[in-house]
């Protein structure tokens, strides 16, 4: 089936923080889709024709739909915790509820839930850390093969630090990525990410064996955490003694490279900046998660200037929002407290397609261009009366997209396509 979309239509090609000709809008615009893909985009009157259906979204924006390249699934009923840091707060709430993602009755009601969360949200794919239990995989991937979503994840490995009814060991931890590779990785729209937590709750032993999956599967993504807190980096280190710095331990286990996504990435030495440039490291930016667990500051601008690529999530339940919308309101935030900026322009780029390059896949994803695929969000810049009001004295789109920056979030959602299928009421 043929489906013709239309609306105004903004989609970037570049990073506008690089170049000035970043981005390509149409007023009057549209986007042909054909099995899934993206065919055509361009002006409504040049695409328009007999045989496609159409569905008008006209006065909203239509945009490639977000991508959130770090979000724990199992928190779902995590986010919202009070008054803690991240060490405390692991402990007394997320190893608790993420337990109860051994009961696979659980973990399917909570999958689904999730997905829809994100499609509520206009992310339409996100990079998420499951629990330790599989089951807790089957039932996040099985969720978004049935909507349709390109989604990656794994299980998390952790075998220390942590309540027994979270830990695994190196050997199971192994085994079991293994097997979840071999049952998922490349099945549709789905990625396995091999996902050791973070180096507190990983012996040596088992990051070894992280850095045996990575080289016996060298295409796909690893995801962990790095340098988010103070006492957090202080304990990392002592429990790695030969370790120059945080992001050292991760090295000496072939955990660096281009596919690697580093949550967090908050307090860096000028060597670790270095060197996550030299390996393509990426640096993920979780301004709700900081802000919330008191973390720290992510700078942005010191990592740009480094080469570094970096990405900017959510990171629920340490996050406090499943919007990109908002998300970016709270890195605009932080960029201000650090000295530093981040035009709206930008910060539609990194939520779409600079998510994408974080996560390798910006071949298919994160932008709206003939053969990509057809994954969208419509956003309305006078959602609410307050926006609404606000808009009557805007003029520009760069002013009209700081709008939803600031002010939108789900209720800034008109629709989100997935694969070219409406998916908002449905969820
Ligand atoms: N570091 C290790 N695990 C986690 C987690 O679940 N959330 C956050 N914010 N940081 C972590
Ligand atoms: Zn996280």
């Amino acid at each position: 089936m043929t489906v013709l979309i239309r609306g105004r239509v903004l989609t970037f090609h570049a990073d506008p923080a690089e170049v000035a000709d970043a981005f390509t809008y149409l007023n009057d615009g549209a986007v042909l889709v054909q099995d899934a893909k993206v065919v055509a985009v361009g002006d409504y009157a040049e695409l328009r024709r007999d045989d496609a259906q159409e569905i008008d979204h006209r006065p909203h924006l239509i945009l490639p739909g977000f991508i959130d390249p770090h979000i724990h699934f199992p928190q779902v009923q995590v986010i919202a915790s009070w008054g803690a840091q991240l060490l405390d707060w692991l402990q007394n709430y997320t190893f608790p509820e993420e337990a109860r993602f051994a009961d696979e009755g659980h973990a399917t009601r909570m999958a689904g839930a999730f997905c829809d969360q994100l499609l509520t949200h206009g992310t339409t794919t996100a990079c998420a850390f499951a629990s330790v239990h599989p089951g807790s995989v089957d039932a996040l991937f099985t969720a978004a093969e049935a909507r349709g979503m390109a989604m990656l994840g794994g299980k998390v490995m952790m075998d220390r630090n942590a309540i027994l009814a979270v830990q695994d060991t190196a050997q199971q931890s192994y085994d079991d990525t293994k097997a979840l590779i071999e049952r998922w990785h490349g099945r549709g729209r789905i990625t396995y990410a091999i996902t050791p937590r973070f180096a507190i709750t990983s012996t040596p032993d088992q990051l070894a064996a992280a850095g045996v999956l990575a080289e016996e599967h060298p295409d796909l993504p690893i995801q962990t955490h790095l340098s988010e807190n103070l006492a957090e980096i202080d304990f990392t280190l002592s429990l790695y003694p030969q370790a120059r710095d945080y992001l050292d331990i991760y090295d000496r286990f072939g955990l660096l490279g281009p596919r690697s996504l580093m949550g967090h990435s908050i307090h860096l030495s000028e060597r670790e900046i270095a060197r996550m440039a030299e390996t393509g490291t990426r640096a993920i930016h979780c301004p709700t998660s900081n802000l919330f667990l008191g973390s720290g500051l992510f700078d942005e601008a010191g990592l740009r200037k480094a080469g570094v690529v970096t990405g900017v999530a959510t990171d629920v339940g340490g996050g406090t929002s499943y919007s990109m919308l908002q998300t970016l309101n709270e890195a605009y935030k932080v960029l201000q407290m650090r000295g530093q900026n981040l035009p709206a322009l930008q910060a539609f780029h990194w939520a779409t397609r600079g998510n994408a390059i974080a996560l390798g896949m910006d071949d298919r994803i994160g932008r709206i261009a003939p053969g990509f695929d057809a994954d969208l969000v419509v956003l309305d810049s006078r959602a609410t009366p307050a926006m609404a009001l606000r808009a009557e004295r805007m003029e520009t789109l760069a002013e009209e997209l700081f709008l939803l920056q600031i002010m939108g979030d789900d209720r800034a959602v008109v629709e989100t396509f997935v694969a070219g299928k409406p998916m908002k009421a449905r969820a």
